[in-house]
């Protein structure tokens, strides 16, 4: 049903529920930032036997991240949001924290691993909140990135034996 009054945003979506989602989606942002540079680190810095299959796949992992990132930040402007933008609050928001110095190779992937199942938990919550503030489209977006995420972490893991 379309609702439109000052009480909905530009897509028919109560505000108030908006609020909450938008508060969730700015702190996934974050956790996606910090994941991202971690990522960088792993990449830049893994060494050993293994460099020259993970050094390109971690590449492609911040890659997807960084198109990931863009696509969150505008769906907050979608919802009526300002996405964060700054390091330091990214700092204050995240549910991963930074990973600093690490070379080993099964370390960094055991740190990618750590990593993806943050998203994927953090994501559900969004999912789950969206729905319930009938916001079907951030749910389809993040339950699109859980899936691709899961599938990941088979693959590190696989890696890992
Ligand atoms: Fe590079």
């Amino acid at each position: 049903m379309s609702k439109t009054n000052n009480a909905t945003n530009q897509i028919g979506l109560e505000k108030s529920d908006m609020s909450e989602v938008i508060a969730k989606l700015n702190s996934l942002l974050s956790s996606y930032h910090m994941f991202y540079i971690n990522v960088r680190g792993y990449h830049w810095n893994v060494k050993g036997e293994h460099f020259f299959t993970l050094h390109p796949k971690f590449e492609e992992l911040y890659t997807s991240l960084q198109v990931e990132i863009d696509v969150i930040a505008e769906r907050i402007l979608t919802l009526g949001g300002t996405p964060l933008h700054a390091y330091s609050d990214f700092s204050q928001h995240t549910s991963i924290q930074e990973d600093k110095n690490v070379k080993d190779g099964n370390a960094c992937v055991k740190g990618v691993v750590t990593g993806l199942q943050s998203l994927i938990a953090e994501q559900r919550e969004v999912s789950a909140l969206a729905v319930e503030s009938e916001d079907q489209g951030t749910a389809d977006l993040v339950d699109d990135y859980v899936q691709q995420q899961e599938k990941l972490i088979w693959m590190y893991n696989a890696f890992l034996g």
